[in-house]
């Protein structure tokens, strides 16, 4: 058998705790995982003038998958300075951005809520083309027909999936809802809206219906259980996504993939969290999830249950981390999920 190697980008502040705890909890599984190291970031940037070097690029490109942390982002626009994931995610065409949003055993979860916000990752308003015009600065939308036809085929993909592995699932799937802007937005929404409409023809078992953002993200709050999959554009899967994980305790458990054509990278939702970094409290279940999300992926499917089984097992005897209104450490956590492995 061949050693499924995996890339390890740690990045900054919490991501340089969650990601080596769940590098852990994959190889206590036992398959004999080799990993690659490489580095990413704010303060690489800092020391070196490239936060993602070549090196890093082919590491991810031969390996093929990669766990990543997170990375901070200097908000006033650092000359030079190039947000990791967004160079990832253009690099290898990471265009499926898999966010799922799973109820957890505990008081800080609703319960019954388990949807999937499939965000088009690579166009919309993150296409990097903003210019200034004196005193007007313009953010331009690119939406696509093949961006969105993929990106609706890949959601329908995932509903076609959950229908046949919905054991014991509280709502109903096989469903999708597409959300959109298309009544203001009408070229670029109006296109997103049409192609989605299109693919579903193609998935005549899946029942789809649409929504405005604004509905939507009002019926996340008031409704969630009765959400199935997302499919949306980049800035609306970003804001939508992390609504959704408040519903489950917050951006310390949301895990997430970004899936292209020869390579895949998982990531916690959440940044590098400045605020609690170097404290040792960091959450790792968030990391932890994302890395179940990497067994699916490469085909390690019971692996993946035996991981998401012990993260909730913990939860159900109240090993809680801060964020979560416990006590627990980003060490005690991560032991405690590795003993009920
Ligand atoms: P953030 O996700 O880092 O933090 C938001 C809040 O959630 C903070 O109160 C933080 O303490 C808490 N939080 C986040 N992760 C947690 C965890 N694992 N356990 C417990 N609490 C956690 O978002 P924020 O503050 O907006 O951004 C901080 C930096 O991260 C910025 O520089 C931003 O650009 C960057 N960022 C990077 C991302 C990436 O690399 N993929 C994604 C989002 C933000
Ligand atoms: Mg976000």
């Amino acid at each position: 058998m061949s050693q499924q190697k995996i890339c390890l980008i740690r990045g900054d502040g919490v991501g340089k705790e969650v990601i080596p705890a769940a590098a852990k909890v994959l190889s206590a599984l036992g398959l004999g995982i080799q990993w690659v190291e490489a580095e990413a970031g704010y303060e690489l940037f800092q020391r070196t003038g490239d936060a993602i070097p070549d090196a890093t690029l082919a590491a991810i490109a031969d390996v093929g998958v990669a766990l990543f942390g997170a990375t901070s982002s200097p908000a006033g626009g650092e000359t030079g300075y190039r947000s990791p994931i967004l160079v990832m995610r253009r690099t290898f065409d990471l265009y499926t951005n898999l966010r799922p949003v799973r109820s957890l055993p505990g008081a800080f979860s609703r319960q019954e809520i388990d949807l999937l916000v499939v965000r088009e990752n690579t166009e919309g308003l993150y296409s990097g083309r903003e210019r200034r015009d004196g005193d007007t600065a313009i953010a331009e939308r690119l939406i696509s027909v093949q961006g969105s036809e993929r990106i609706a085929r890949a959601a329908y993909q995932q509903a076609v999936r959950r229908v046949a592995c919905a054991d014991g699932r509280a709502n109903r799937p096989g469903r999708v809802s597409i959300v959109h802007k298309a009544n203001v937005l009408k070229l670029t929404d109006g296109l997103f809206r049409q192609c989605c409409l299109r693919i579903a023809e193609d998935f005549p078992g899946i029942e789809t219906s649409e929504l405005l953002v604004d509905a939507a993200a009002m019926r996340l709050v008031r409704d969630p259980q009765n959400f199935d999959v997302i499919v949306t554009t980049n800035l609306f899967g970003d804001i939508l996504s992390d609504e959704a994980s408040a519903l489950i305790g917050g951006l310390g458990v949301a895990p997430s993939a970004n899936i292209g054509p020869s390579v895949a990278v998982f990531e916690p939702v959440h940044g590098s969290a400045p605020d609690i970094a170097g404290q040792g409290i960091a959450n790792p279940i968030g990391a932890i999830l994302s890395s179940a999300m990497l067994l699916e992926h490469i085909g390690h499917e019971p692996d993946a249950q035996r991981v998401r089984q012990a993260v909730y097992a913990i939860l159900a005897d109240g090993v809680l981390p801060t964020d979560l209104g416990g006590s627990a450490s980003t060490r005690q956590v991560t032991a405690a999920i590795l003993q009920n492995l």
